[in-house]
């Protein structure tokens, strides 16, 4: 099934101190995580696992990104083995930065997702197009590419256990969000999708998140939408008033 889910990525942000302050103050208010929402913080690799501790039950803790390796000689990386020894189950895969900064091209994030289920941590797949991308009209077509090219390869099994992020690069950081209905139609887009390459049971088990810009103004609108089932949230997840508004927008 389809659940509401409102998940922070933290990006490169915070200190320990400032990292456990957050936490803090958000396990403070869990009482007003409404039920059926589940929430996620991504913080830096080094605060995962104690942080993982700090906000459990009520918060899970995802990474920000694995290797598609699991063991072996790649200096500074991070296995999902590792990760699932750790018990940190969820992970963000080819977000729109390590797309853009770090080279992940969709072959790269494929195997990042196998990487992942094989290992039992659920990827957080996300996608997305660039402005030059929408403003050629382009955008369904790039999305759709990401997609196949990252999940249809799966059984319905394992897709099922995707959650996929739509995030238009344009949105990311720049105060900029699509409108409601941009990030509707992108959403049942892919669903869409998803259903004509499995079928409609599968596209109805998995969620969708939005991501871009979203923040405690506008969250509340672009949940309603009924494709979109949350948020990937940047910047305004490392506020936790901020955060617990967009939390409660998902109900
Ligand atoms: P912002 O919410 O800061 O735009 O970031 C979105 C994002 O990239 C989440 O992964």
């Amino acid at each position: 099934m389809r659940k509401k889910i409102v998940a922070g990525n933290w990006k490169m942000n915070k200190s320990w101190p400032e990292a456990q302050a957050l936490v803090h103050a958000l396990i403070e208010k869990k009482a007003m995580i409404p039920a059926g929402v589940q929430v996620i913080i991504a913080p830096p690799a080094p605060y995962l696992q104690p942080l993982s501790v700090a906000a459990a039950p009520a918060i899970a803790v995802a990474a920000q990104n694995c290797s598609q390796h699991d063991s072996g000689a790649y200096t500074g990386e991070i296995s999902s083995v590792m990760l699932a020894s750790m018990h940190v189950n969820i992970c963000i895969i080819g977000h729109s930065e390590r797309r853009q900064f770090y080279g992940e091209n969709n072959e790269i994030i494929r195997t990042k997702v196998d990487a992942c289920l094989r290992n039992a941590i659920t990827p957080i797949f996300c996608c997305g197009e660039l402005l030059a991308e929408r403003n050629a009209g382009e955008h369904f077509t790039t999305v759709a590419a990401q997609v196949k090219d990252a999940l249809f390869h799966l059984s319905a099994e394992e897709v099922s256990k995707v959650v996929i992020a739509y995030e238009p690069v344009w949105a990311i950081g720049t105060g900029v969000t699509a409108s409601n209905e941009q990030a509707e139609e992108m959403h049942a887009f892919i669903r869409a999708f998803v259903s004509k390459n499995y079928n409609q049971d599968v596209a109805d088990s998995i969620s969708i998140l939005y991501g871009g810009s979203v923040n405690a103004a506008n969250a509340a609108e672009l949940f309603a939408c009924p494709n979109v089932d949350g948020g990937l949230v940047g910047g305004a997840s490392l506020k936790a008033d901020d955060f617990m508004t967009i939390i409660q927008a998902a109900q």
